[in-house]
């Protein structure tokens, strides 16, 4: 088979390593890093008919589309359209993730729990019921903000001035419509179902790390790392998030006219009761979280984006984790999330060490050097037996690249070893 990777970032070389090992894989445009699992192709991914040219030229099977933005824009309909074959929600159904707003109401109708909430497109109206409700609260842009558009705020001044920003035009039209929101108290937990709209299969769980500084410190980033499996994701915590959460949403989503074919990812808060309450659902994979969830399943992914593209009779092939874990450092450039400076330098150890992976996000080596190119640069993927393995693993690799200002956490994964610690 093969398969075009539609991006460029760290998911994106996660998605063409994990479909390198039974498809031949295109990516474009890619990064440095595609280039060693893929054949990077120069479209970019909002050339949505140099997309639909270039599966022609190479005799691409299947496109998977990874990031939300060619999703929200209906990269998928476009090739739909052309008579080619996507992985990935249609326009409508991205609407999931490109808005806040939309994403409520379904879940309000769907019976879905999630945060209390009001939406405002009128500043001196939010910034009044500011005033009027108990700190903390988050306030969020609706439209799409790169994992940036929320903010948490311990104060209705800090409140007020969030949505005062987003008024003003910080996250440009995405933030025309805030969402003010009940803060949650507990642990996040990502859960990605891969789905052909009525069928589904749940992938490993993972915890991403929003925050950019240790002990969870400092603004909210894209992410900052990630591990996978989750021990607080039983199970049965898995089958209440089937039941009470995939399986409502796809149904109001097919009532709408929008149904959902893809992978659909629920960012959740577990309380300290073990309530569950969605926090967002996206229309893609996770970043960081693929770089850790894609390496530890056990199944052929190429076959299974296959089926539930081609809308077959697709049967969930079981998502069994190989007895692995997975462990992600992100490195950033200094500055991010708020300025990245690009440009350093990167210098990579000659070999990697053992059970790791190193991904690519923001890098560039179009002078022949590699450098810095965006906020996220790589993504230091450890795999081990257990959690202290691949975080070993993780660390070792993280360690051995070196560019001018890296900007790392080295606290990934301590909820999981605060408790194995306690029990
Ligand atoms: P979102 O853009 O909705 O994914 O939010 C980004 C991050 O902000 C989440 O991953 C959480 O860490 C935090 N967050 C968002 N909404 C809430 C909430 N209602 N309560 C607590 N934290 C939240
Ligand atoms: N890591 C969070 C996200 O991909 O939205």
């Amino acid at each position: 088979m093969r398969i075009l990777v539609v991006g460029g970032g760290g998911r994106e070389h996660a998605l063409c390593w994990a479909l390198s090992r039974t498809a031949t894989v295109f990516c474009a445009p890619g990064n440095p890093g595609t280039r060693q699992c893929a054949t990077n192709l120069p479209e970019s991914a909002k050339d949505h008919a140099g997309i639909a040219a270039a599966i022609r030229r190479e005799h691409v099977d299947l496109t998977v589309v990874g990031p939300e933005a060619p999703l929200a824009e209906g990269l998928v309909d476009h090739l739909a359209a052309a008579g080619l074959r996507a992985f990935g929600p249609t326009k409508a159904a991205a609407r999931i993730e490109a808005s806040k707003a939309f994403a409520k109401e379904v879940m309000a109708r769907a019976g879905v729990p999630t945060a209390r909430y009001n939406t405002f497109s009128d500043e001196a109206e939010a910034l009044r019921y500011i005033e009027a409700h108990e700190e903390p609260m988050v306030v969020k842009a609706s439209g799409l903000a790169a994992g940036k558009g929320a903010v948490v705020c311990s104060t209705r001044a800090e409140a007020c001035s969030a949505a005062s920003a987003m008024f003003g035009g910080r996250f440009g039209a995405a933030g025309k419509t805030i969402l003010v929101e009940q803060f949650l108290l507990g642990e996040e937990l990502s859960v990605f179902a891969l789905t052909d709209g009525e069928h589904i299969s749940m992938l490993p769980s993972s915890q991403d790390h929003k925050r950019l500084g240790d002990g969870d410190l400092g603004p909210n980033t894209g992410g900052m790392g990630a591990y996978a499996p989750v021990s607080l994701a039983t199970e049965e915590l898995l089958r209440r998030v089937a039941s009470e959460v995939i399986r409502p949403t796809l149904r109001e989503l097919a009532n709408r006219g929008a149904p959902y074919r893809g992978v659909l990812y629920a960012g959740l808060m577990i309380s300290p009761d073990g309530d569950l309450s969605v926090v967002e659902f996206n229309c893609r994979f996770g970043d960081p979280e693929a770089q850790v969830v894609l390496p530890i399943i056990g199944a052929d992914l190429a076959e299974d984006m296959w089926s539930i593209a081609s809308g077959e009779n697709w049967s969930p092939t079981a998502m069994i984790a190989a007895n692995q874990t997975a462990v992600a450092t992100v490195l950033a450039a200094p500055g991010y999330p708020d300025a990245p400076e690009k440009g350093a330098a990167i210098t990579l150890p000659t070999e990697l060490p053992e059970h790791t992976l190193l991904f690519h996000a923001g890098t560039e080596d179009g002078d022949g050097t590699l450098r810095v190119s965006g906020g996220r640069v790589l993504c230091a993927t450890g795999l081990g037996e257990d959690m202290s393995a691949a975080l070993a693993a993780s660390r070792r690799l993280a360690a051995a690249v070196e560019f001018s200002g890296k900007v790392c956490r080295s606290d990934i994964g301590w909820r999981e070893i605060a408790r194995a610690r306690a029990s």
